[in-house]
């Protein structure tokens, strides 16, 4: 069973490749499925700025495109010394797959925090 510091260590693992030349703010996620599975991503920058890619839709593309949809949590992990919260539009993807999913944040393994996509994000948009 995968607890809330073994997925924070996956993204940590994710966030070594990240590919970040120009704010070198490396991120990680690994998002763990209802089956237990673990899918990882990393951000992905790009001479276009506006191409980057972040970390945690990295992370639930590589989960959809093995077919899985059911999540249960995601955590993040990020090169600052500041717990790095899931951008606006990444919520926006989290809670698509469900407003129970549990985010995952923290500076370090020992200071970890949890919330819920919902409480990150109030009143998402469905259509
Ligand atoms: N970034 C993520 O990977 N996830 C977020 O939730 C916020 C931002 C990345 C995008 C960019 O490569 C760098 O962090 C700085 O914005």
């Amino acid at each position: 069973m995968m607890d809330d510091r073994g997925l924070y260590l996956k993204a940590k693992e994710a966030m070594a490749n990240a590919y970040a030349p120009y704010s070198d703010f490396k991120v990680g996620a690994a998002v763990l499925t209802a089956a237990g599975d673990i899918f990882t991503g990393a951000n992905v920058e790009s001479a276009s700025y506006g191409a980057t890619l972040c970390a945690e839709r990295a992370a639930i593309s590589a989960a959809i495109a093995a077919g899985v949809r059911e999540f249960s949590a995601i955590a993040v992990a990020a090169s600052g010394t500041e717990p790095a919260y899931p951008c606006g539009i990444c919520r926006q993807v989290i809670f698509e797959f469900g407003p129970d999913i549990r985010v995952i944040v923290g500076a370090d393994p020992d200071h970890l925090e949890a919330y819920t996509i919902a409480e990150l994000l109030p009143h998402g948009f469905r259509l």
